[in-house]
């Protein structure tokens, strides 16, 4: 696993050029550009940004998926899809179709066995035993969390299913999390991560911790963008 840490002195813009340097080769090589998208707040600067340095990007040719939903309505103000919409969807020309949201609003079990399908559905057509992202976009918890994977969880030793309901003490506690076997399966994990309070966590984690579920990200490649 190849790691890199960046600490560029405009995290939100360095960060939008980095996702577009990989949808550029994605799309030049595949055709496509499968990119996950991390929930909170830390990603809301970059998706603007994304909108802006991204404006003439073939939107048309980048399919979306989510990290991790909270279990609530697509229009809850805790809704990781309601921020993505509201920061990025609605600035460029995606199609409806590329964006695969988690029905937050539905029973968490068949929320997350219909992702599964859905994901199952594109990876089978692509020849993969399980969904292969260009490119997932992943947060950092102060304790060490990542997507909805929690400390002490026991999604964390899930390792058959790709996407599972969890539950963990960041409000709203139930929610809909992608898991370890399908987010090592990317090609690329990037973490974006702000706030000096989390920098000596990312540096334990990048120097190959693995006390915290973060830590068990273990893709082909990793690069961690601090700010
Ligand atoms: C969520 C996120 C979660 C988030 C981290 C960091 O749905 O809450 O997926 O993993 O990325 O908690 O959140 P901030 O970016 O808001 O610090």
């Amino acid at each position: 696993m190849q790691t890199d840490v960046i600490r560029p002195a405009d995290f939100a813009a360095e960060a939008a050029q980095f996702i577009l340097r990989h949808a550029r080769a994605a799309i030049a090589e595949r055709g496509l550009f499968r990119l996950a998208l991390s929930g909170g707040n830390t990603p809301r600067a970059v998706h603007a940004q994304l909108a802006v340095l991204g404006a003439d990007l073939p939107w048309n040719r980048v399919q979306i998926t989510f990290g991790d939903e909270r279990c609530v309505p697509p229009d809850h103000a805790d809704s990781n899809y309601r921020m993505a919409r509201e920061t990025l969807f609605d600035a460029v020309a995606i199609p409806a179709g590329n964006v695969f949201r988690i029905r937050g609003e539905i029973a968490p079990a068949a929320a997350a066995h219909e992702y599964e399908d859905k994901l199952a559905a594109v990876a089978a057509r692509c020849g993969e035993p399980r969904y292969v992202h260009d490119l997932v976009l992943l947060g950092l918890g102060e304790d060490g969390h990542t997507a909805s994977l929690f400390p002490g969880s026991p999604a964390l030793d899930e390792a058959a299913r790709n996407v599972i309901p969890a539950t963990g003490p960041k409000p709203p506690p139930q929610r809909i999390t992608m898991t370890f076997p399908l987010l090592n399966a990317a090609r690329h994990v990037a973490f974006l991560v702000t706030g000096a309070g989390k920098h000596a966590l990312v540096e334990e984690i990048a120097a190959g911790g693995t006390e915290y579920p973060a830590g068990r990200v273990r893709a082909a490649a990793v690069t961690w963008i601090v700010g």
